[in-house]
């Protein structure tokens, strides 16, 4: 062990080349997810106000963000729908002619078996109040009647040809019951990324613009976590595995950075985190003022994501960075 002046820990530092030799995190395309909205009824795709470019797409339109996805070695696309109407039970969901089946469809024909597609499975876009399955007589969310209607959903996803589904309605037991279903419906092969440690968090504010999925009142607090909980997420990670996830996730990424890098500690499993909307949204607004450099700002976040233990990041900025990677 030496110290100063023998130690110069600048000179793996002193030019860009001994900088790249020596990178201890890479962003690499394959290890990007892009979150993609795709909306029923509609014939080209519609900025999302609150998150400069994203768009929600028509059905046909996420063709070409496949295939943009493809060309750049993107590591997948996670699809959200939001269907033509609504109700109280979100039925819409478990449409077979809804728009993320018919998204997968035309995925699937264009490009086959190049690109891994996850579909998100929760009822908050489906149903007509907003919450992430039907209310029960208090006014909360019902667990086992969401989480049967999410079986319904994942089937209706594995149908139409998904790789992965990603359930994140935060419901007890949705995992088990999940992979039973898709088990029972010949779907053993399709993967289950759980939604394990979300949190109850002020960060997805945008998406609820982007995904029509504002409440109309109340909140998410009796299922998501509450955002000072470390060692119930753990427990939350925990019992998903056990009931069978694939993969495990952390969400919002950022202000949970040490619950990845605990995840991370306690479990083999690969770990994805999920830079949400308002994550996303605040480097932009930011950015837009002139108060930060963006791509930057954004490039930093994602491998600081990375640096904490996660293998995969979904991030609205997935199609940009993995662009900048390949120069
Ligand atoms: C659905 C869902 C949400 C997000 C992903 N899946 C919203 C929520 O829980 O309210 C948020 C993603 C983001 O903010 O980018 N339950």
């Amino acid at each position: 062990m030496s110290s100063f002046p023998q130690t110069r820990l600048r000179r793996l530092r002193r030019t860009p080349a001994l900088r790249a030799a020596f990178a201890e995190t890479r962003l690499h395309p394959a290890a990007l997810v892009l979150p993609v909205f795709v909306k029923a009824g509609i014939e080209r795709p519609e900025p999302v106000g609150s998150m400069p470019g994203v768009s929600q797409h028509p059905v046909d339109g996420v063709v070409e963000v496949a295939r943009r996805a493809v060309d750049l070695g993107l590591g997948g696309l996670l699809l959200f729908g939001i269907p033509a109407a609504k109700d109280a039970s979100g039925s819409g969901g478990w449409d077979p002619d809804g728009p993320v089946p018919a998204a997968v469809r035309a995925v699937r024909d264009a490009v086959g078996d190049e690109l891994v597609v996850w579909a998100d499975v929760c009822q908050c876009e489906y149903t007509d109040h907003g919450h992430c399955g039907p209310l029960d007589d208090r006014g909360q969310v019902g667990n086992d009647a969401a989480v049967a209607g999410y079986v319904r959903d994942a089937l209706a996803y594995a149908d139409a040809g998904v790789d992965l589904v990603a359930p994140s309605g935060m419901m007890d037991g949705q995992v088990a019951a999940i992979r039973a279903g898709l088990d029972d419906g010949g779907h053993e092969a399709v993967g289950i990324v759980a939604y394990a440690a979300k949190f109850a968090s002020a960060f997805y504010g945008p998406f609820r613009e982007a995904a029509e999925s504002a409440m109309v009142g109340g909140d998410r607090a009796s299922h998501q976590l509450d955002p000072g909980n470390r060692r119930e997420a753990r427990r939350e990670l925990a019992l998903d595995a056990l009931e069978g996830a694939d993969a495990l996730m952390v969400k919002p990424a950022l202000p949970y950075l040490d619950v990845l890098a605990a995840a991370r500690d306690a479990s083999d499993l690969p770990l994805a985190a999920y830079h949400v909307s308002g994550e996303y949204a605040m480097v932009q607004a930011a950015a837009e003022r002139g108060w930060l450099d963006g791509p930057r700002a954004m490039r930093e976040s994602v491998v600081s994501i990375r640096r904490a233990g996660a293998d995969l990041v979904l991030t609205y900025a997935a199609l940009y960075l993995a662009a900048e990677v390949a120069g």
